[in-house]
């Protein structure tokens, strides 16, 4: 059980008291001084700024995700949507995506600011309902939890549930949805993959795109576990970015032509079973995608990330949250700016300022940094057939404190919290200045 007293989160000195004595030389002016300097004090307590009547510099809203898309305009001039031959399927091959994107692209002139940037997230489960009684619900927590993400990071979001390819079924269902929101979202220059068992546990990290300028394709692992030991589990394709382009859709053939519908099928199982001692799935076929570009000399194009959480193991995060709750609230204590109310709509503001006081939390394993995925691999939740290594009850606990403590960081927006990570039920209201 995790539970956090609030009276744990008292001010550890009372402010006042650490403030220079300097204003309290002289006599009658320093009586004035001093009562201003309390009225200051009381209202800003700690580092609110006092506010300057200076106008804002940045009017322009042209740095922001979605500058003002224009929804209503499509131009009659033909595009690759207009031609007949061209398809959303893997067996309609797709050429020249590159240009056929720009090509878009320029005609919409309303979403190429930050185009390079746009991030479009894919997730989903299936059509029937789940076959364990708590699946549907949390299958909607974990929804309404990158609802959540998304809503603060200006991002959209699609939820398929349906196979789009019946001889694409279970793991392999990911690689059409992927494919067909490529074509359904030339706006966007990445695809984020997300298992329906994944959960945000932390609304403001976030990705370093810039970090992938050479790449087209980020999965979480070790790259040393797929490279040298040739382990299937050494990457999780729970969660993946691939860039919008033409390479990706080759890759997401390469991919395919490793699955079940495939006529080389029996084929590759064999080579999976050779190279990986494991049977074919989506997963070990990503593997052997990654090794096999590793072993060409030409420019690499598919990372293993190994810096944060692009999806960690749940087995080795949800025991580390109450910690890690603990931590970010010492440091509220001390961050006035951090404790301050704000609109929802601007809380990627608060995440840039909580980066400094993040600097020595590290990330990944062992870090007190918030995970940011985190990924109830092994736990299915929907049809409740989990590992043998877990219990369900032990998986529905566990979920129950990742989606909490993730839900405790948008619900502060509204000004209420889960005092008690394990009691999705309960919540109370948030006293202003809190954590203070
Ligand atoms: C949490 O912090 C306490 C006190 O610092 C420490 O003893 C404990 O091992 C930590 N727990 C985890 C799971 O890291
Ligand atoms: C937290 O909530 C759980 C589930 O409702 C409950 O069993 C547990 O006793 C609570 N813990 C505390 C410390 O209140």
């Amino acid at each position: 059980m995790v539970a956090f007293p609030h009276a744990i989160w008292r001010k550890p000195a009372i402010r006042i008291l650490d403030r220079p004595t300097l204003f309290l030389a002289g006599a009658i002016s320093a009586l004035l001084l001093l009562s201003a300097f309390f009225f200051f004090t009381s209202l800003d307590s700690n580092s609110i700024p006092l506010f300057s009547q200076s106008k804002p510099t940045n009017l322009c809203n042209c740095n922001q995700p979605n500058p003002a898309f224009n929804l209503h305009f499509d131009p009659p001039i033909s595009t690759f949507y207009d031609d007949p031959s061209f398809g959303y399927t893997l067996d309609k091959p797709i050429t020249n995506w590159d240009r056929k994107r720009r090509t878009w692209l320029n005609l919409h002139p309303s979403f190429q600011p930050n185009s390079h940037e746009r991030v479009f997230i894919v997730t989903g489960s299936r059509s029937t309902p789940c076959k364990s009684p708590t699946g549907d619900h949390y299958l909607l927590r974990f929804y309404r939890n990158k609802v959540d993400y998304c809503r603060t990071h200006g991002y959209d979001i699609f939820y398929n549930n349906v196979l789009l390819d019946p001889e694409l079924p279970s793991c392999w269902a990911k690689i059409p949805a992927v494919r067909a929101a490529m074509v359904a979202h030339p706006e966007a220059e990445w695809i984020w993959w997300l298992d329906e068992d994944a959960v945000f546990t932390d609304m403001e990290f976030k990705l370093p795109l810039h970090r992938y300028k050479d790449y087209n394709f980020v999965v979480h692992g070790w790259p040393k576990e797929v490279y040298v030991k040739k382990s299937w589990l050494g990457l999780n394709a729970g969660s993946f970015l691939i860039r919008n382009c033409q390479w990706s859709l080759d890759l997401l053939d390469s991919w395919a032509d490793m699955g079940p519908k495939s006529s080389n099928f029996n084929k590759w199982e064999g080579v999976l079973m050779d190279v990986f001692k494991h049977e074919s799935d989506d997963q070990t076929a990503l593997a052997y995608l990654l090794l096999k570009e590793h072993q060409q000399w030409r420019t690499k194009r598919m990372l293993i990330e190994t810096g944060y959480y692009l999806e960690g193991y749940w087995v080795l995060i949800v025991d580390t949250l109450k910690n890690i709750t603990e931590r970010y609230l010492e440091v509220e204590t001390t961050a006035g700016m951090l404790r301050r109310r704000h609109a929802e709509k601007v809380s990627e503001r608060y995440g840039l300022l909580r980066e400094p006081s993040l600097k020595d939390a590290g990330n990944e394993f062992g870090s007190w940094r918030r995970p940011f995925v985190t990924h109830f691999a092994g736990c299915q939740p929907c049809n409740g057939k989990h590992n043998p290594l877990f219990t369900g009850k032990g998986c529905r606990d566990a979920m129950d404190i990742a989606l909490n403590f993730a839900d405790n960081q948008v619900l502060r927006n509204y000004g209420f919290v889960h005092r008690n990570l394990s009691d999705s039920s309960g919540v109370s209201p948030l006293p202003f200045d809190y954590p203070a």
